[in-house]
Protein backbone atom coordinates (compact mmCIF):
# COMPACT_ATOMS: atom_id res chain seq x y z
CA UNK A 1 0.00 0.00 0.00
CA UNK A 2 0.99 3.31 -0.36
CA UNK A 3 -0.13 6.96 -0.55
CA UNK A 4 0.98 9.25 -3.23
CA UNK A 5 1.96 11.99 -0.53
CA UNK A 6 3.80 14.53 0.69
CA UNK A 7 5.90 16.91 1.79
CA UNK A 8 8.92 18.56 0.18
CA UNK A 9 8.83 16.44 -2.79
CA UNK A 10 11.40 17.83 -5.32
CA UNK A 11 9.13 19.05 -8.66
CA UNK A 12 10.49 16.44 -10.74
CA UNK A 13 8.06 13.69 -8.64
CA UNK A 14 4.73 15.93 -9.10
CA UNK A 15 1.69 14.03 -9.64
CA UNK A 16 -1.37 14.54 -11.10
CA UNK A 17 -4.28 12.48 -11.24
CA UNK A 18 -4.84 10.67 -14.72
CA UNK A 19 -7.41 12.52 -17.00
CA UNK A 20 -8.93 9.45 -18.28
CA UNK A 21 -8.97 5.72 -17.28
CA UNK A 22 -6.14 4.21 -18.46
CA UNK A 23 -5.35 0.73 -19.37
CA UNK A 24 -3.49 -1.97 -17.39
CA UNK A 25 -0.66 -4.06 -18.47
CA UNK A 26 -2.45 -7.03 -20.50
CA UNK A 27 -3.44 -10.29 -17.83
CA UNK A 28 -0.97 -12.73 -19.52
CA UNK A 29 1.55 -10.68 -18.29
CA UNK A 30 1.07 -11.39 -14.60
CA UNK A 31 0.74 -15.31 -15.19
CA UNK A 32 2.39 -16.34 -18.69
CA UNK A 33 5.96 -18.05 -17.89
CA UNK A 34 7.58 -17.07 -21.20
CA UNK A 35 6.65 -13.24 -20.40
CA UNK A 36 7.78 -13.57 -16.65
CA UNK A 37 11.45 -14.98 -17.96
CA UNK A 38 11.74 -11.75 -20.62
CA UNK A 39 10.85 -9.64 -17.38
CA UNK A 40 13.50 -11.09 -15.63
CA UNK A 41 16.08 -10.89 -18.10
CA UNK A 42 15.48 -7.40 -19.16
CA UNK A 43 14.12 -5.64 -15.49
CA UNK A 44 15.78 -7.87 -13.35
CA UNK A 45 19.09 -8.88 -14.75
CA UNK A 46 19.07 -5.50 -16.37
CA UNK A 47 18.85 -3.07 -13.48
CA UNK A 48 19.95 -2.83 -9.81
CA UNK A 49 18.39 -4.79 -7.38
CA UNK A 50 18.26 -4.63 -3.68
CA UNK A 51 19.39 -7.22 -2.00
CA UNK A 52 20.09 -7.40 1.98
CA UNK A 53 21.16 -4.67 4.65
CA UNK A 54 24.92 -4.36 4.40
CA UNK A 55 25.16 -4.86 8.01
CA UNK A 56 24.55 -8.35 7.14
CA UNK A 57 27.84 -8.94 5.69
CA UNK A 58 29.76 -6.58 8.13
CA UNK A 59 32.87 -8.29 8.87
CA UNK A 60 35.58 -9.22 6.32
CA UNK A 61 34.82 -12.90 4.99
CA UNK A 62 30.77 -12.49 5.98
CA UNK A 63 28.73 -13.68 3.20
CA UNK A 64 25.24 -13.51 1.34
CA UNK A 65 23.74 -15.54 -1.26
CA UNK A 66 20.94 -13.82 -3.17
CA UNK A 67 18.03 -15.72 -5.55
CA UNK A 68 17.14 -13.10 -8.11
CA UNK A 69 15.44 -14.79 -10.90
CA UNK A 70 17.47 -18.10 -10.97
CA UNK A 71 20.76 -16.08 -10.80
CA UNK A 72 22.33 -17.61 -7.42
CA UNK A 73 24.72 -14.60 -6.42
CA UNK A 74 27.55 -14.06 -3.48
CA UNK A 75 28.23 -11.40 -1.52
CA UNK A 76 31.12 -10.99 0.22
CA UNK A 77 32.99 -8.47 2.02
CA UNK A 78 36.53 -8.25 1.11
CA UNK A 79 39.66 -7.89 3.55
CA UNK A 80 40.06 -4.18 2.61
CA UNK A 81 36.36 -3.65 3.62
CA UNK A 82 35.28 -3.62 0.01
CA UNK A 83 31.80 -5.32 -0.66
CA UNK A 84 32.04 -7.64 -4.04
CA UNK A 85 29.32 -9.72 -5.80
CA UNK A 86 29.87 -12.73 -7.95
CA UNK A 87 28.02 -15.44 -9.61
CA UNK A 88 27.99 -18.19 -7.13
CA UNK A 89 29.60 -20.64 -9.65
CA UNK A 90 32.62 -22.49 -9.30
CA UNK A 91 34.61 -21.82 -12.69
CA UNK A 92 36.23 -25.39 -12.51
CA UNK A 93 32.81 -27.11 -14.07
CA UNK A 94 30.45 -24.67 -12.67
CA UNK A 95 29.38 -26.31 -9.29
CA UNK A 96 27.42 -23.41 -7.31
CA UNK A 97 30.26 -22.54 -4.21
CA UNK A 98 28.25 -21.52 -1.02
CA UNK A 99 25.35 -23.87 -0.56
CA UNK A 100 24.02 -21.63 2.49
CA UNK A 101 22.40 -18.18 2.36
CA UNK A 102 24.43 -16.44 4.76
CA UNK A 103 27.67 -16.93 6.76
CA UNK A 104 31.53 -16.49 7.56
CA UNK A 105 33.97 -17.86 4.87
CA UNK A 106 36.61 -19.37 7.12
CA UNK A 107 40.62 -18.32 6.21
CA UNK A 108 38.59 -15.64 3.77
CA UNK A 109 38.41 -18.30 1.39
CA UNK A 110 36.01 -19.35 -1.01
CA UNK A 111 36.20 -23.02 -1.37
CA UNK A 112 33.89 -25.38 -3.98
CA UNK A 113 32.60 -28.13 -2.68
CA UNK A 114 33.08 -30.07 -5.29
CA UNK A 115 36.53 -30.27 -6.00
CA UNK A 116 37.90 -27.69 -3.49
CA UNK A 117 39.13 -25.17 -5.53
CA UNK A 118 39.11 -22.19 -3.41
CA UNK A 119 39.31 -18.44 -4.68
CA UNK A 120 40.39 -15.11 -2.29
CA UNK A 121 37.29 -12.79 -1.43
CA UNK A 122 38.35 -10.48 -4.62
CA UNK A 123 37.22 -13.57 -6.33
CA UNK A 124 40.49 -14.49 -7.62
CA UNK A 125 41.36 -18.40 -7.67
CA UNK A 126 43.98 -19.29 -5.22
CA UNK A 127 44.50 -22.85 -5.22
CA UNK A 128 43.37 -25.71 -7.75
CA UNK A 129 44.16 -29.18 -5.18
CA UNK A 130 45.19 -31.97 -6.73
CA UNK A 131 45.06 -30.53 -10.25
CA UNK A 132 48.40 -32.47 -13.09
CA UNK A 133 49.90 -29.13 -13.43
CA UNK A 134 49.86 -28.36 -17.36
CA UNK A 135 51.54 -25.33 -19.58
CA UNK A 136 48.55 -23.82 -21.27
CA UNK A 137 46.28 -23.55 -17.24
CA UNK A 138 46.45 -19.69 -16.22
CA UNK A 139 45.19 -19.34 -12.49
CA UNK A 140 44.19 -15.44 -13.41
CA UNK A 141 42.10 -16.50 -16.16
CA UNK A 142 39.66 -18.51 -13.77
CA UNK A 143 38.44 -15.99 -11.34
CA UNK A 144 35.01 -15.64 -10.29
CA UNK A 145 32.84 -14.27 -12.70
CA UNK A 146 31.92 -10.67 -10.73
CA UNK A 147 28.72 -8.95 -10.57
CA UNK A 148 28.61 -4.83 -10.16
CA UNK A 149 27.23 -3.74 -6.59
CA UNK A 150 27.11 -0.71 -4.80
CA UNK A 151 25.18 0.65 -1.83
CA UNK A 152 22.62 2.91 -0.98
CA UNK A 153 20.87 3.43 2.54
CA UNK A 154 22.66 1.02 3.90
CA UNK A 155 21.36 -1.78 1.35
CA UNK A 156 23.48 -3.48 -0.67
CA UNK A 157 22.47 -3.15 -4.79
CA UNK A 158 23.51 -5.92 -7.46
CA UNK A 159 23.34 -5.65 -10.99
CA UNK A 160 23.81 -8.44 -13.13
CA UNK A 161 23.64 -6.57 -16.81
CA UNK A 162 26.38 -7.36 -19.01
CA UNK A 163 27.03 -4.16 -20.85
CA UNK A 164 27.19 -0.72 -19.69
CA UNK A 165 25.66 -0.24 -16.25
CA UNK A 166 23.52 2.58 -15.00
CA UNK A 167 24.84 4.23 -11.72
CA UNK A 168 22.92 3.49 -9.32
CA UNK A 169 23.29 7.13 -8.16
CA UNK A 170 21.19 7.92 -10.98
CA UNK A 171 18.60 4.78 -10.87
CA UNK A 172 17.67 6.44 -7.34
CA UNK A 173 16.79 9.92 -8.58
CA UNK A 174 15.48 11.90 -6.02
CA UNK A 175 15.49 9.38 -3.02
CA UNK A 176 18.57 9.63 -1.99
CA UNK A 177 17.82 13.55 -1.30
CA UNK A 178 14.33 13.32 -0.09
CA UNK A 179 16.09 10.83 2.60
CA UNK A 180 19.10 12.51 3.45
CA UNK A 181 17.94 13.70 6.62
CA UNK A 182 17.09 10.24 7.90
CA UNK A 183 20.29 8.40 7.76
CA UNK A 184 18.82 5.64 6.48
CA UNK A 185 22.44 3.50 6.26
CA UNK A 186 23.23 4.38 9.88
CA UNK A 187 19.56 1.92 10.61
CA UNK A 188 19.87 -1.41 11.88
CA UNK A 189 16.72 -4.10 11.36
CA UNK A 190 15.22 -5.14 14.75
CA UNK A 191 12.72 -7.15 12.96
CA UNK A 192 12.48 -9.34 9.72
CA UNK A 193 9.55 -11.03 8.30
CA UNK A 194 10.08 -13.45 5.59
CA UNK A 195 6.75 -14.11 3.52
CA UNK A 196 6.13 -16.40 0.26
CA UNK A 197 3.25 -14.32 -1.73
CA UNK A 198 1.50 -16.03 -4.24
CA UNK A 199 1.00 -13.28 -6.81
CA UNK A 200 2.96 -11.83 -9.60
CA UNK A 201 5.98 -9.36 -8.47
CA UNK A 202 4.03 -6.54 -10.70
CA UNK A 203 0.60 -6.45 -8.31
CA UNK A 204 2.92 -6.23 -5.58
CA UNK A 205 4.39 -2.82 -7.34
CA UNK A 206 1.35 -1.71 -8.14
CA UNK A 207 -0.48 -2.55 -4.88
CA UNK A 208 2.21 -0.51 -3.41
CA UNK A 209 1.51 2.53 -5.57
CA UNK A 210 -1.62 3.04 -5.00
CA UNK A 211 -3.83 4.12 -1.70
CA UNK A 212 -7.52 3.84 -3.75
CA UNK A 213 -7.17 0.03 -1.54
CA UNK A 214 -6.93 1.51 1.64
CA UNK A 215 -10.74 2.16 3.20
CA UNK A 216 -11.38 -1.39 2.28
CA UNK A 217 -8.60 -3.36 2.68
CA UNK A 218 -6.68 -1.48 6.02
CA UNK A 219 -9.12 -0.27 8.62
CA UNK A 220 -6.12 -0.02 10.58
CA UNK A 221 -3.75 2.01 8.79
CA UNK A 222 -6.76 4.33 8.12
CA UNK A 223 -7.57 4.92 11.52
CA UNK A 224 -3.99 6.79 12.09
CA UNK A 225 -4.10 8.26 8.43
CA UNK A 226 -7.84 9.09 8.53
CA UNK A 227 -7.05 11.12 4.99
CA UNK A 228 -6.46 7.87 3.59
CA UNK A 229 -10.61 7.27 3.82
CA UNK A 230 -10.60 9.70 1.26
CA UNK A 231 -10.40 9.02 -2.27
CA UNK A 232 -7.10 6.95 -2.50
CA UNK A 233 -5.06 9.86 -0.17
CA UNK A 234 -5.20 12.04 -2.93
CA UNK A 235 -5.69 14.90 -0.51
CA UNK A 236 -2.54 14.21 0.67
CA UNK A 237 -1.04 15.66 -2.89
CA UNK A 238 1.77 18.44 -2.09
CA UNK A 239 2.67 21.31 -4.47
CA UNK A 240 6.42 22.20 -4.70
CA UNK A 241 6.27 24.64 -1.49
CA UNK A 242 5.28 21.67 0.49
CA UNK A 243 1.09 23.27 1.16
CA UNK A 244 -1.33 20.38 0.31
CA UNK A 245 -3.01 20.58 -3.37
CA UNK A 246 -6.73 19.60 -1.90
CA UNK A 247 -7.00 19.75 1.93
CA UNK A 248 -8.44 16.60 3.52
CA UNK A 249 -9.90 16.92 6.92
CA UNK A 250 -7.06 15.61 8.81
CA UNK A 251 -4.35 13.96 7.26
CA UNK A 252 -2.93 12.38 10.45
CA UNK A 253 -5.21 11.04 13.45
CA UNK A 254 -4.33 13.81 16.51
CA UNK A 255 -1.39 13.59 18.09
CA UNK A 256 0.08 10.89 15.85
CA UNK A 257 4.04 11.50 15.97
CA UNK A 258 4.78 8.42 13.60
CA UNK A 259 2.54 5.53 11.97
CA UNK A 260 1.59 2.88 14.98
CA UNK A 261 -1.45 1.47 15.74
CA UNK A 262 -2.14 4.42 18.10
CA UNK A 263 -0.12 6.85 16.12
CA UNK A 264 1.87 7.41 19.51
CA UNK A 265 5.84 7.70 19.07
CA UNK A 266 8.29 5.29 21.61
CA UNK A 267 11.56 6.06 20.75
CA UNK A 268 12.71 9.30 19.58
CA UNK A 269 12.64 10.87 15.68
CA UNK A 270 15.86 9.90 13.56
CA UNK A 271 18.27 12.65 14.99
CA UNK A 272 19.04 14.47 11.39
CA UNK A 273 15.11 15.15 11.11
CA UNK A 274 14.51 19.19 10.82
CA UNK A 275 11.04 20.09 12.01
CA UNK A 276 9.08 19.71 9.28
CA UNK A 277 10.39 16.03 8.19
CA UNK A 278 9.82 15.29 12.60
CA UNK A 279 6.03 16.38 11.66
CA UNK A 280 6.16 14.34 8.17
CA UNK A 281 4.77 10.87 9.22
CA UNK A 282 4.61 9.02 6.34
CA UNK A 283 7.33 8.72 2.96
CA UNK A 284 6.90 5.96 0.80
CA UNK A 285 9.08 5.42 -2.00
CA UNK A 286 9.70 2.42 -4.43
CA UNK A 287 12.60 1.79 -6.87
CA UNK A 288 11.46 -0.85 -9.04
CA UNK A 289 11.52 -3.54 -9.67
CA UNK A 290 12.29 -4.38 -6.20
CA UNK A 291 12.83 -2.05 -3.13
CA UNK A 292 9.91 -0.41 -1.37
CA UNK A 293 10.43 2.25 1.51
CA UNK A 294 7.61 3.34 4.18
CA UNK A 295 9.57 5.85 5.82
CA UNK A 296 8.84 7.41 9.50
CA UNK A 297 10.23 9.80 11.50
CA UNK A 298 11.49 7.39 13.91
CA UNK A 299 11.72 3.87 11.99
CA UNK A 300 11.24 2.46 8.72
CA UNK A 301 9.69 -0.54 7.17
CA UNK A 302 11.57 -1.85 4.04
CA UNK A 303 10.17 -4.42 1.55
CA UNK A 304 12.79 -6.35 -0.81
CA UNK A 305 10.75 -8.58 -3.08
CA UNK A 306 12.43 -11.49 -5.26
CA UNK A 307 10.69 -13.40 -8.05
CA UNK A 308 10.14 -16.78 -7.42
CA UNK A 309 8.03 -17.51 -10.93
CA UNK A 310 5.47 -15.81 -13.09
CA UNK A 311 2.80 -16.42 -9.87
CA UNK A 312 4.99 -16.04 -6.80
CA UNK A 313 7.57 -13.55 -5.16
CA UNK A 314 9.18 -13.88 -1.35
CA UNK A 315 9.30 -10.80 0.07
CA UNK A 316 11.63 -9.54 3.41
CA UNK A 317 10.45 -6.81 5.37
CA UNK A 318 12.82 -5.12 7.83
CA UNK A 319 12.10 -2.56 10.54
CA UNK A 320 14.71 -0.57 10.24
CA UNK A 321 15.48 1.91 14.02
CA UNK A 322 18.34 4.23 14.94
CA UNK A 323 20.37 1.80 17.18
CA UNK A 324 20.23 4.32 20.04
CA UNK A 325 16.25 3.37 20.05
CA UNK A 326 17.33 -0.22 20.21
CA UNK A 327 20.13 0.30 23.26
CA UNK A 328 17.02 1.75 25.23
CA UNK A 329 15.74 -1.26 27.72
CA UNK A 330 12.27 0.13 27.56
CA UNK A 331 12.44 -0.40 23.32
CA UNK A 332 8.84 -1.85 22.66
CA UNK A 333 9.38 -3.51 19.44
CA UNK A 334 5.80 -5.02 18.91
CA UNK A 335 4.58 -1.62 19.56
CA UNK A 336 6.34 -0.75 16.28
CA UNK A 337 5.71 -3.58 14.08
CA UNK A 338 2.33 -4.02 14.49
CA UNK A 339 0.37 -1.99 12.14
CA UNK A 340 2.72 -2.37 9.18
CA UNK A 341 3.10 -6.24 9.80
CA UNK A 342 -0.90 -6.22 9.91
CA UNK A 343 -0.96 -3.90 6.75
CA UNK A 344 1.90 -5.81 4.71
CA UNK A 345 0.09 -8.97 5.28
CA UNK A 346 -3.31 -7.31 4.10
CA UNK A 347 -1.62 -6.10 0.53
CA UNK A 348 0.08 -9.71 0.43
CA UNK A 349 -3.64 -11.27 0.62
CA UNK A 350 -5.10 -8.63 -1.82
CA UNK A 351 -2.39 -9.75 -4.22
CA UNK A 352 -2.86 -13.29 -4.02
CA UNK A 353 -6.38 -12.63 -4.63
CA UNK A 354 -5.54 -10.63 -7.90
CA UNK A 355 -3.75 -13.03 -9.24
CA UNK A 356 -6.19 -15.76 -8.92
CA UNK A 357 -9.08 -13.73 -10.40
CA UNK A 358 -6.27 -11.91 -13.20
CA UNK A 359 -6.36 -15.44 -14.81
CA UNK A 360 -9.92 -15.48 -15.89
CA UNK A 361 -10.65 -16.42 -19.43
CA UNK A 362 -11.60 -13.11 -21.58
CA UNK A 363 -10.06 -11.26 -18.96
CA UNK A 364 -7.46 -8.75 -20.77
CA UNK A 365 -6.21 -6.32 -18.78
CA UNK A 366 -7.28 -4.13 -15.52
CA UNK A 367 -7.98 -0.55 -16.10
CA UNK A 368 -6.08 2.44 -13.50
CA UNK A 369 -8.40 4.87 -12.35
CA UNK A 370 -7.30 8.60 -11.71
CA UNK A 371 -5.91 8.19 -8.46
CA UNK A 372 -3.68 5.71 -9.79
CA UNK A 373 -1.23 7.27 -11.33
CA UNK A 374 1.14 6.05 -10.04
CA UNK A 375 0.16 2.41 -11.02
CA UNK A 376 0.20 4.11 -14.46
CA UNK A 377 3.77 5.18 -14.03
CA UNK A 378 4.96 1.85 -12.76
CA UNK A 379 3.25 0.21 -16.27
CA UNK A 380 4.66 2.66 -18.17
CA UNK A 381 8.41 1.58 -16.70
CA UNK A 382 7.46 -1.37 -17.32
CA UNK A 383 6.28 -1.37 -20.88
CA UNK A 384 9.61 0.87 -21.52
CA UNK A 385 11.86 -1.16 -20.11
CA UNK A 386 10.55 -4.53 -21.38
CA UNK A 387 11.24 -2.28 -25.15
CA UNK A 388 14.41 -0.62 -24.28
CA UNK A 389 16.58 -1.84 -20.59
CA UNK A 390 18.88 0.92 -21.68
CA UNK A 391 16.43 3.46 -20.30
CA UNK A 392 17.20 2.30 -17.31
CA UNK A 393 15.11 2.31 -13.65
CA UNK A 394 13.92 5.73 -11.94
CA UNK A 395 11.75 5.63 -8.64
CA UNK A 396 8.34 5.75 -8.55
S1 LIG B 1 33.31 -27.60 -9.85
FE1 LIG B 1 34.29 -26.39 -8.35
S2 LIG B 1 36.15 -27.36 -8.00
FE2 LIG B 1 35.20 -28.58 -9.51
FE1 LIG C 1 -1.97 -1.44 0.92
Amino acid sequence: MSAASSSSLPPAVRREPLSRVEPGLPAAWYRDEAHHRREVERLWHGGWIATARCDEVAAPGDYRVVEIGGQSILIVRSDAGRWRAFHNTCRHRGSILCTESAGRLRGGRVVCPYHAWSYDLDGHLQSTPRRMPTADFDPAAFGLLPVAIDTWGGFLFVHLGSGPVQPLAEALGWIPERFANHRLDTLVSAHRLVVDVQANWKLVCENFCECLHCPPVHPELCRVVPAYREGGAWGLQRDASGRPVAEPSTEYREGARTLTLDGTARVPPFAGLDAGQQATLYLPAMLPPNLFLNVHPDYVNSHLMFPTGPGSVRIVYDWLFEPRALADPAFDLEHYVALWRTTNAQDARNCEWQQRGIGARGFDHGVYLPQEFDCHRFADWVREALEDPVAGQRPI
